[in-house]
């Protein structure tokens, strides 16, 4: 999608960094959702739909093992149903897509209108548990460290909130992690990247098939996802960071709606190594040297690079290889000075190595995540039906090993909500929750639902493709 605007220089805008907000003493947080009126491109402000008013919102910091309650108030002039993407939560703290939080001040449903309106057919949720203008979303955080992010969730709208800014991330800790001597401080760097598009009087520019976000869906061009043209870090276009020369430890988050990156870090010419720690769910069992990272939308990765490789002085741009013109550029770093560095990456990470034993028994169940239709209307289906809230796709009890193979027509990024998985046979990745499906692929995950019982969704993590019904209902008993 072209912006209407001439685009901004690289590498002049400096790299944000979001706000840091962590939990009272008595497990608390409040956020407030808001529209807000942001410089995003120089000279011009964007209207956007923030976490207390900022994209990306505050990023949230959480211990493990300590719960905490955080409170949304949605200010906005849409329902919200707000997800800790990552997050091992109960499901009444989901954010599944009908427990929506109206907006402040609206007698229910008179501001949103009726939220499944239009679209597809069978979405009335009996068991919708709407709440008026706030909603405690609990977070045991009974998980390790993981880099994790929370956005807007509303079933049929995702795409357009998560478009306008309803994005941040929420790193959790552990006493294991901080023991190993990772960079950390002004060295660990949270960066969200997204791709947008921006209209000439500077707003966000979406291809919704209604404006007023009453009816879902985008206009036909746009149905395998909706790309951007500018490249946003933490909410900065082709933004610049000076750097020490020293290691540094990148979190990672792909927050584009459809947009996968291959992301490389390059100076003179050269790649530079990377240092994978982590992905989705925690720190990987060891190290993993690459040379490219490759992001479908909803992934993670927890890196380190070592700056302190490269003479001061140097820039080190990172360039997103399958991204044209102007998405193949994505921020710069600058070398600006020499310092000591005490930091390290011990061979062994993980206190326990990711992986889960499948027994030969193990039930097995398929999805195929492909085109469908509903009433002769196109959609996104898994197994060949729209998501419907009142029926699930499968029953899993409680810590019971499955092996689900996943088939993708096209590239999907599946995702499932409440507790990672390993994909069968590429263990190095790790704890995953969202996996990068190329056209035609199966995959075999092992899944083993351990926390939670309740009603929980997977979806593709393609926002469009989500929002126009790939989605489904899975319960945990
Ligand atoms: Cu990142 Cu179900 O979402
Ligand atoms: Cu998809």
């Amino acid at each position: 999608l072209r912006s209407r605007r001439p685009l901004p220089t690289a590498f002049e805008v400096p790299l944000p960094r979001p706000a840091v907000r962590c939990p009272d003493s008595s497990g608390r947080l409040a956020i407030v959702q808001r529209v807000a009126d942001v410089e995003i491109l120089p000279g011009v402000k964007t209207q956007v739909w923030g976490y207390d008013g900022t994209f990306p919102g505050p990023t949230i910091e959480t211990r493990a093992g300590s719960p905490v309650t955080i409170t949304h108030t949605n200010e906005l002039p849409v329902p919200t149903a707000t997800h800790l993407h990552g997050g091992h939560t109960p499901s009444d703290s989901d954010g599944w897509p009908t427990d929506l939080v109206e907006p402040r001040g609206a007698t229910a449903r008179a501001t949103g209108g009726p939220s499944h309106s239009g679209g597809h057919a069978s979405m009335a949720d009996p068991d919708a548990n709407v709440s008026n203008g706030s909603r405690d979303y609990r977070y045991p955080m009974d998980q390790q460290a993981a880099t994790l992010w929370y956005h807007d969730h509303r079933m049929d709208f995702t795409g357009p909130a998560v478009w306008r800014g309803l994005a941040g991330m929420h790193l959790v800790r552990d006493d294991h992690e901080d023991s190993l001597g990772l960079p950390h401080g002004e060295r660990e760097l949270p960066l969200l990247i997204a791709d947008r598009s921006f209209d000439s009087d500077g707003a966000l520019r979406y291809p919704s098939r209604d404006r007023t976000l009453r009816v879902p869906g985008v206009t036909d061009q746009w149905m395998s996802g909706v790309l951007g043209d500018v490249m946003l870090v933490n909410g900065a276009p082709w933004p610049v960071a000076e750097v020490d020369a020293a290691r540094y430890r990148l979190r990672i988050v792909n927050a584009c709606n459809a947009r996968r990156v291959t992301l490389v870090f390059e100076t003179g010419g050269r790649g530079m190594p990377l240092t994978q720690v982590g992905s989705d769910g925690g720190l990987l069992a060891r190290p993993r040297l690459l040379r490219e990272l490759i992001l479908a939308p909803g992934e993670r990765v927890d890196v380190v690079v070592d700056f302190g490789t490269v003479p001061v002085g140097s820039r080190v741009t990172v360039r997103n290889t399958v991204g044209g013109g102007s998405t193949s550029q994505v921020m710069q770093f600058v070398v600006a000075r020499r310092a000591s560095d005490d930091s390290r990456v011990p061979d062994r990470l993980a206190e326990r190595a990711p992986g889960l034993t499948v027994p030969a028994s193990a039930p097995r169940r398929h999805f195929t995540f492909a085109m469908g239709s509903d009433g002769g209307t196109a959609l996104w289906t898994i197994n060949g039906k729209p998501f419907d809230p009142s029926r699930a796709l499968a029953s899993t009890p409680r810590d019971q090993t499955e092996v689900w193979r996943v088939t993708s027509n096209v590239h999907h990024p599946v995702h499932l909500h409440l507790d990672p998985f390993i994909v069968i046979g590429r263990e190095e990745l790790g704890w995953k929750d969202t996996v990068d499906m190329r056209p035609g692929e199966t995959l075999d995950l092992a899944v083993r639902f351990h926390d939670y019982a309740g009603r929980y969704v997977m979806h593709c993590h393609n926002l469009e493709h989500e929002d126009m019904a790939m989605m489904a209902r899975f319960d945990v008993t």
